[in-house]
């Protein structure tokens, strides 16, 4: 019986086990029920009475020793897994991929930087707007045709809740607040009912401008437009206004800077013509004043709004509108900014 023990003893100490499977047959081999060591605790009851006390020593020696061994194993392979053996924690974490902005976002913060520069200050409104922000602050009377201008998205069919249209329901959040004199400049997001396409989408992005003081006049407007057009597109740049309508606005009047792609000289993007559409703007109506709580005969001002997305083409002639919104790296990657 000791010559067993003995015998079993020295096979456990020189066990070894190239994998965690091997190690567990060990074990089972050994120290399950059904083992070896477990065997030789039921021959014990056959050990003579004078023995008992040497051989239970010895066996209980050898069950200590495989125990401690078969852990000794174990433990030796979890040391040795994949997940600690592969994080080199002296390596420094740089450098770090850095993302870039959005080309929507670098050209909303190069438009607000310029006006910022006239002294105009940001102002934001809800994009969930009602009825009256939206249109009838602005002097769209209630069957106007020229709320069929703008395709309105409408919440849970309430006529009175619209995805706003345009931000130049931003002026009338401000106007209603605020006492003259008022220079502000409210980029965010729009909503239009509209069918996605290289050209349209049912989302998009507007500045609006508003300036409301004493004696502002149209040749103010004009000066701050042709500032932002020279700013945003360079000194070269030539403006021109032609006569329009806006509810809002009176008179009203569209900008055309001359193409920043040809020079003026006539290309594709300009329809060969030399001049590209990039806003609308005019005198702020005495009747949007006085529905904002402005007293018109006192205060006049203009206000002036553009789409982010056609002054992003226009510096970086991107020409599907689609791409600004699919998210995909290869296209974003392409923009830096000094933002
Ligand atoms: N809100 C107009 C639009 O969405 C843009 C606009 C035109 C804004 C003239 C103005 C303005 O402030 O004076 O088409």
């Amino acid at each position: 019986m000791i010559k067993k023990i003995e015998d079993l003893l020295s096979e456990i100490e020189r066990l070894t086990a190239s994998t965690p499977e091997k190690v567990e047959a060990a074990r089972i081999e050994n120290l399950s029920k059904k083992g070896a060591i477990s065997s030789l605790m039921d021959d014990f009851r056959t050990v003579p009475a004078d023995q008992k006390r040497e051989v239970g020593m010895r066996l209980n020696e050898l069950k200590q020793k495989a125990t401690e061994k078969i852990e000794l194993l174990k433990k030796r392979f979890e040391n040795s897994g994949a997940a600690s053996s592969d994080i080199d924690l002296s390596r420094t974490a740089y450098p770090i991929p850095l993302g870039t902005r959005h080309p929507l976002s670098i050209v909303k913060e190069e438009i607000c930087d310029i006006f910022k520069r006239l002294g105009f200050s940001i102002a934001e409104g809800p994009e969930v707007e009602d009825d009256w922000h939206v249109f009838s602050s602005l002097n769209f009377a209630e069957d106007h045709p020229a709320r069929d201008m703008q395709d309105t998205f409408f919440i849970q069919n309430d006529p009175q809740i619209v995805l706003r249209t345009h931000t130049s329901s931003v002026q009338t959040r401000v106007m209603e607040r605020r006492d003259p004199p008022i220079r502000i400049i409210c980029p965010g997001r729009v909503y239009r009912n509209e069918a996605i396409s290289y050209r349209a989408h049912c989302f998009f992005h507007q500045v609006e401008a508003l300036y409301i003081d004493k004696e502002v006049s149209f040749a103010d407007l004009k000066q701050a437009l042709l500032f932002f057009a020279r700013e945003m597109f360079g000194e070269e740049t030539k403006i021109r206004l032609r006569p329009s309508y806006f509810p809002f606005t009176e008179p009203s009047a569209e900008m055309d800077i001359s193409c920043n792609i040809c020079g003026g000289k006539g290309c594709p993007f300009c329809k060969y013509t030399g001049w590209v559409e990039i806003l609308g703007c005019g005198m702020v109506d005495p009747n949007v004043l006085d529905n904002c709580g402005i007293d018109s005969k006192l205060y006049s001002g203009y206000a002036l709004g553009m789409g982010i997305e056609r002054i992003t083409n226009l510096k970086y002639q991107v020409k599907d509108l689609r791409l600004f919104s699919e998210n995909d790296v290869r296209f974003l990657e392409q923009f830096q900014s000094a933002h």
